[in-house]
């Protein structure tokens, strides 16, 4: 039997296979709300056969979001928004659905990639981001709110709030989004974080927020629900946040109650050098596995079948996520199953596409109304 078409679980919630959709921004709310668009995109991907999806990044605050057209839940009007796409995709397809919270701190306020992607002042029509401390992402551009204690409880409550939203819209998996340079990672990273105070300087200060939102989130969601982390295995600079602290950082969120961590990389810093090849970062998440113990998902240029298949046969991950390679074939678990000799769910409305040499692809599945 495949590896990648063998279950497995995340704390409590179980999944058919080891194929998971990474959180992908879509920059196309409004003011927070999802709309047409996410029911499409989220709608299609939901027939891909992967085992668990997970929304884009979801701004807690209004100040949170990466860009003006990202996703939020601060609101009952961003929850009813979210709401609606959520009953169309449980309508329809058996996949778990997991949401990415997220702050962008100092990385708020920016275009859309397409516009690119720069930070927009206030000055533009943008807002001031919060962040550990006053210091810019890029020497360029107007330095963030440092948070001072009233602010670090309103994020805290922030998460706090959202994760109940998400709760109650019936989400099964949620993931802090604690990478790429966002506020969590920015509070985590010596380059990011320069405070004097007991959230900055040695690595258990510099952790403290972090592990404090998580505790605080750990708190409301109950245990029929997974809660994991999405880390940044290290910036790629260095002095800056890595590997080893990682691992420090893992083991405690463990002890308080993660059940699955996925490692990324980079995104705090515009000097990193990341050597982009296949796998690159799977070394990250094979270690922080070894040692820690946590169900691990891999993530980054993963794109083949059997790449996929070997990472999960080494042991080196539980679970392999796909971003850009399921963009360009939202189908590419059916071809791996295919390949692969496994099965996995589809809609009856498409069982007739099974091709004739591979007769038993499409296995017992819970598509249909519910
Ligand atoms: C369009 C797009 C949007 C993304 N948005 C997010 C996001 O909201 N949150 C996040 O943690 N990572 C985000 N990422 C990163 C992916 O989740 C993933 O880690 C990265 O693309 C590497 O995986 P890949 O090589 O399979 O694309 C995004 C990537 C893409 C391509």
């Amino acid at each position: 039997m495949s590896h990648l078409f063998s279950p497995t679980s995340v704390g409590n919630v179980q999944l058919s296979n080891r194929i998971v959709i990474a959180p992908m921004c879509e920059y196309s709310a409004q003011d927070g709300c999802a709309n047409d668009w996410h029911m499409i995109h989220l709608g299609h991907l939901a027939l891909s056969g992967a085992a668990l999806m997970f929304t884009e990044a979801t701004a807690v605050e209004p100040d949170g979001r990466i860009s003006p057209g990202d996703l939020g839940l601060w609101s009952d009007e961003t929850e009813a928004a979210l709401g609606r796409v959520v009953a169309a995709v449980r309508r329809y397809s058996p996949i778990k659905l997991g949401i990415q919270l997220g702050h962008a701190g100092r990385k708020a306020s920016s275009a859309e990639p397409w516009n690119g992607g720069q930070l927009v002042p206030p000055s533009e029509g943008g807002w001031q981001g919060w962040a550990p401390s006053a210091i810019a992402h890029k020497a360029s551009e107007p330095p963030p709110h440092a948070l001072d204690e009233a602010g670090l409880a309103r994020v805290r409550q922030a998460f706090v709030d959202s994760a109940r939203r998400a709760i109650r819209l019936g989400f099964d998996a949620i993931e802090l989004h604690a990478a790429h340079g966002y506020l969590l990672h920015q509070f985590l990273s010596p380059i990011a974080n320069q405070r004097q105070d007991a959230y900055g300087g040695s690595l258990e200060n510099r952790m403290r927020f972090p592990l404090e939102v998580f505790q605080a989130v750990r708190e409301v969601v109950p245990a029929s629900m997974a809660l994991g982390v999405r880390v940044s295995a290290t910036d790629w600079v260095e002095g800056g946040w890595d590997l080893e602290q990682t691992i420090v950082f893992a083991g405690q969120l463990k002890e308080r109650g993660c059940e699955f961590i996925d490692v990324s990389s980079g995104g705090v810093s515009s000097q990193q050098q990341i050597p982009v090849a296949p796998n690159y970062q799977v070394p990250f998440a094979a270690e922080i596995k070894r040692q820690v113990g946590m169900p691990t998902i891999t993530v980054g240029l993963i794109t083949e079948a059997q790449q996929a298949e070997d990472i999960l046969a080494q042991g080196q991950a539980d679970m392999v996520a796909l971003a850009r390679g399921i963009l360009y074939d939202p189908r590419w678990p059916w071809h791996a199953a295919a390949q692969l000799g496994g099965q996995v769910a589809a809609p009856h409305q498409y069982w007739r596409s099974q091709p004739r040499e591979f007769k038993n692809l499409f296995g017992e599945t819970h598509f249909g109304q519910r």
